[in-house]
């Protein structure tokens, strides 16, 4: 495989004697992180290249392999390849193993590690937002990759409850099976029910207990929310944080929380937040104050609007 390929548009002279790294998915063309780490490059003083590679489908082993055999130094993944990342690394963090999916592998020692930034960029994000998630109440919405991906990281901030709803009850049972142990561990108390169940706790009072409801369902990128809007005005209270994990315009789950007064957040922040956290693993940790996520965000969305 020629090294050309991964690099769209790019003089391969540009990249001689750089430092290489990339994102894969597929379609990956609208991707924004060959600019975010730019900028963190730019305010790190590193001289590296960040490209995009779009495999077919069915191809990321043999894309990844090739991008390490010639000497690519880190990628960062996307939809669909997740997955097929996490069964690629020899080596896995623990949240990666938790999240059951990789977004960021590197070679170490002539081995291909693999890690999950997704869980860290939501919690930092959160962070910056002024969101404490000490004993909060989180409601997740959604119990695929996504939701996966942010449930350790957001357990490990010690919530006092956290719900996970899903349109199947099974698979959020699934997951909260899945974290019990972590939940326990931080005396977290962890729970499972169906979306459609919660319309039934909607007079209850119950659902204008949480403090912060995350839609990790894949309902936004149909423009569906994934609450009716009874539950909705049951849930969202002004009090009430409500994030999307996608990004661009407000979503419907995000505008059923802003008609009733919550505050609002799209999954921008994440995006960046994750970002940094790869290039801190990739470039060393001791370049976290020499880049500026917040500011890199503040660009990214005024180059957005
Ligand atoms: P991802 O990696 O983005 O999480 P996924 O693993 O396919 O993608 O999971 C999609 C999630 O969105 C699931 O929780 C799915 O619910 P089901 O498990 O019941 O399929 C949820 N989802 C997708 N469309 C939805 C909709 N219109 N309303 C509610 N939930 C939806």
């Amino acid at each position: 495989m020629d090294i050309k390929l991964f690099y769209d548009q790019v003089d391969p002279a540009a990249i001689l004697g750089r430092t290489c790294y990339a994102v894969v998915g597929n379609p990956i063309g609208h991707s924004r992180s060959p600019w975010i780490h730019q900028r963190f490059a730019e305010q790190a003083e590193q001289k590296m290249y960040y490209g995009r590679i779009q495999p077919p489908v069915e191809q990321f082993n043999a894309n990844a392999q090739a991008f390490f055999q010639q000497g690519g130094h880190g990628l960062n993944i996307t939809v669909p390849f997740k997955l097929e990342a996490c069964a690629f690394a020899k080596q896995l963090t623990a949240r990666a193993q938790l999240a059951g999916a990789v977004n960021t592998l590197w070679q170490e020692a002539g081995q291909i590690n693999g890690d999950n930034t997704d869980g860290l960029g939501l919690v930092r994000d959160l962070d910056a937002q002024g969101i404490e998630l000490k004993g909060m109440k989180i409601l997740i919405l959604g119990a695929g990759g996504a939701a996966r991906g942010i449930i350790g990281p957001l357990l490990t901030e010690g919530p006092a409850v956290m719900m996970i709803a899903n349109r199947s009850l099974g698979k959020a049972k699934h997951l909260a099976i899945l974290f019990g142990e972590l939940a326990q561990s931080v005396e977290a108390t962890l729970l499972a029910e169906s979306i459609d169940d919660l319309a039934t706790q909607a007079s209850s009072g119950v659902l204008g207990q949480f403090d912060l409801v995350i839609n990790a369902t894949a309902a936004s990128l149909d423009v569906l929310s994934p609450l009716s809007d009874q539950v909705a005005a049951q849930l969202f209270q002004p009090r009430t944080f409500a994030y999307d994990l996608v990004y661009g315009k407000p979503t419907p789950f995000m505008q059923q929380a802003l008609q009733h007064g919550s505050r609002v957040s799209d999954g921008l922040g994440m995006l960046v937040e994750q970002a940094a956290a790869a290039f801190l693993i990739w470039r060393g940790a001791s370049f976290s104050s020499a880049i500026n996520p917040r500011q890199v965000l503040a660009e990214l969305r005024h180059a957005l609007a």
